[in-house]
C-alpha cells in the first residue's frame, strides 16, 4: 500500500482514521525533527487496561509528567545496568546477570538433550530473559520450572497478540459495551501481571532499608519516600505512578528480548552455514577457555552483523507501540489533525527496496566492510526495531547487550540444529512481537563441558 498511496498514507479503521508512516526519512521527520508533535499515545480502549492504566508505555499521557517518569526510568535503568560488580570479569552488574544466566542455559540446554533428547528453546530462554530483568527490578531469581513465573510468562505471549492486533473495541467503541471475549481476556492478562508486580512492590516496601538499595525498586521507593522533585522540570509525580514504573521495566524488558533470541536460534538452524561462520569467529578471537564478554565485541563483527541482520530480516517488532499527534501539524505537505492515531511500519523500512538490495534474503555480510573486520555504522543506523526519536526504547543497550550476550555464549558453546532433521518454518505471527511457530531442537556440546 505504501507503494501505491505513498509514505504518509490514511486509512480509516472503524471510527480511527489512522496515519500509517513508512520511509526512513519520514519516519526521521515525524518522529526526530517533528518528535514533540508526533510523541503521544493515542486513547486506545486496550492501552487503558494496561499497567492499571498507568503504563509508561501505553498510557495517553504524554506531558510533564511522562517526561518525569520517563527520565526517572531511564536513570534507574542506568544506575543499575552499569553498577560495578566485584568478583568477576564483567565489567558491570547487568553484564554479570547476563552471563550467569546465559551459562545456565548452555547447561540447562545440554541436560535436556541427555535427560529429554530434544526441548522447545523459547521455553527456557523466556525464563533465563526474564530473570535478567527480574533481578534488576527485584533481585530476584526463578527457577525454570517455577510454575507462577512460567504461567505468568505465558500471559505475555496473550499479551502480544492482542495489543498488537489493536481490539474492535479500540476502533468501534460500541465494542467497549459489548460482550467481548477477547478483550475480556486481555483484562484478565493485564489484572493477573499488574498483581503480581504488585505483590513483589508490596514486599519491597515492608523490607525497605534507605541504607541498602537492593534494586530499582527499592530506588523508586527510595525516590518517592525523599519526596524528590523532578530538578528538570519542576514536576511532583505522584508515589504509585513512580513506583508501577516497574511494571513497565519487568513487561517491555523480556518479550522483546526473547523473541529476539529464539529468532536467532531459527536463524542459526535455518542458515548451517552462518552458524559455522559464527563459530568460526568466536573460536578464533576467543577460544574455548573463556566465555565472550562485553569488552569482545568490537573484535566480533560477524556476530554483530547476524543480529543486525536478525532484527532487519525479522522485523519482529513490525511496528512501534501507537503514537498520535499532539497538536495540529503537517507533515510532508499533508495536513495531520492533533490527536490522530498514527501507526510506525518499521517492517517496511527493513525491507525497503530503495534502501537494502535484496531485501528478503538472509545475509549478514550486508553489513561488513568488504575485508570482513568492521561493521558499517551508517548501514547498521538504518535497521529500525527500536523505534526514533521521543519515544525510542529506553531499554534498547540492555536489550542489545542481553541479545548479544546470550546469542555469543550458547553458540560459542553448542551447535543448534531441528529436531529429526525438519526443516524451520520461519512463518511469523503477527502481534506487538511477532512470534515464530514453536519447536523442537537439538543442541550438540562443541566442547566439553
Ligand atoms: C518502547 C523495541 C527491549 C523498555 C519500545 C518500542 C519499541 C521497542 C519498538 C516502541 C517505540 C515507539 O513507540 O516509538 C524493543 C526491542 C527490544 C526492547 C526490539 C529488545 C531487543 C527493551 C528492554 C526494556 C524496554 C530490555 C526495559 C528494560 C521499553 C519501554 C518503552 C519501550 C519502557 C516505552 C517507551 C515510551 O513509551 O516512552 N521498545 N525494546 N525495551 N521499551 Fe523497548
Amino acid at each position: 500500500m505504501a507503494r501505491t498511496y505513498g509514505e504518509v498514507m490514511q486509512i480509516q479503521i472503524g471510527m480511527r482514521s489512522v496515519l500509517v508512516l513508512s520511509g526512513l526519512d519520514t519516519f526521521k521527520q515525524a518522529l526526530i525533527k517533528q518528535g514533540d508533535d508526533f510523541a503521544g499515545r493515542p486513547d486506545l480502549y486496550t492501552f487503558r487496561h494496561v499497567g492499571d492504566g498507568q503504563s509508561l508505555a501505553f498510557s495517553n499521557d504524554c506531558g510533564e509528567i511522562w517526561k518525569a517518569r520517563r527520565r526517572l526510568a531511564q536513570s534507574a535503568l542506568k544506575a543499575f545496568a552499569s553498577a560495578p560488580c566485584t568478583g568477576s570479569s564483567c565489567s558491570c552488574l547487568v553484564e554479570e546477570h547476563i552471563c550467569k544466566e546465559a551459562d545456565y542455559l548452555v547447561g540447562k540446554f545440554a541436560e535436556l538433550m541427555e535427560t529429554k533428547g530434544g526441548f522447545d528453546p523459547c521455553r527456557y530462554i523466556v525464563v533465563s530473559v526474564a530473570n535478567v530483568i527480574s533481578a534488576m527490578c527485584f533481585a530476584t531469581r526463578y527457577g525454570h520450572e517455577d510454575q507462577e513465573l512460567v504461567s505468568l510468562v505465558d500471559l505475555t505471549d496473550e499479551f502480544g497478540r492482542a495489543a498488537g492486533s489493536g481490539n474492535l473495541a479500540d476502533f468501534i467503541p460500541i465494542f467497549q459495551y459489548l460482550p467481548n471475549r477477547s478483550m475480556e481476556n486481555f483484562k484478565r492478562v493485564n489484572a493477573k501481571v499488574f498483581a503480581f508486580i504488585q505483590g513483589l512492590v508490596k514486599q519491597h516496601y515492608q523490607s525497605f532499608d534507605k541504607d541498602n538499595i537492593r534494586d530499582i525498586t527499592d530506588s523508586l521507593i527510595d525516590h518517592c519516600q525523599e519526596k524528590k522533585v523532578d530538578e528538570n522540570a519542576n514536576i511532583q509525580v505522584s508515589d504509585q505512578k513512580i513506583v508501577n514504573i516497574v511494571n513497565d521495566l519487568f513487561g517491555a524488558g523480556f518479550d522483546t528480548v526473547t523473541t529476539a533470541l529464539s529468532w536467532s536460534l531459527m536463524y542459526l538452524v535455518a542458515y548451517p552455514e552462518i552458524q559455522k561462520k559464527l563459530q568460526a569467529e568466536l573460536d578464533r578471537i576467543i577460544g574455548k577457555e573463556r566465555r565472550p564478554r562485553l569488552s569482545d565485541k568490537a573484535m566480533l563483527p560477524y556476530a554483530e552483523a547476524f543480529i543486525l541482520e536478525m532484527f532487519r530480516h525479522s522485523s519482529f517488532v513490525p511496528f512501534t507501540i501507537p503514537h498520535c499527534t499532539t497538536r495540529d501539524t503537517s507533515l510532508n505537505g499533508y495536513f495531520v489533525p492533533k490527536d490522530t492515531c498514527v501507526f510506525v511500519n518499521q517492517w517496511q523500512v527493513n525491507h525497503d527496496e530503495k534502501i537494502w538490495k535484496d531485501p528478503f534474503t538472509f545475509n549478514p555480510d550486508r553489513f561488513l566492510s568488504a575485508q570482513g573486520t568492521s561493521v558499517s555504522k551508517t548501514e547498521a543506523e538504518k535497521v529500525t526495531i527500536f523505534g526514533l526519536g521521543k519515544r525510542r526504547c529506553i531499554g534498547e543497550h540492555i536489550g542489545r547487550t542481553e541479545v548479544f550476550l546470550f546469542l555469543t555464549t550458547l553458540v560459542q558453546q553448542l551447535e543448534f540444529s531441528m529436531a529429526g532433521g525438519e526443516k524451520p518454518d520461519m512463518s511469523a505471527d503477527y502481534g506487538l512481537t511477532m512470534k515464530h511457530k514453536r519447536c523442537m531442537m537439538h543442541a550438540r556440546p562443541r566442547f566439553q563441558l
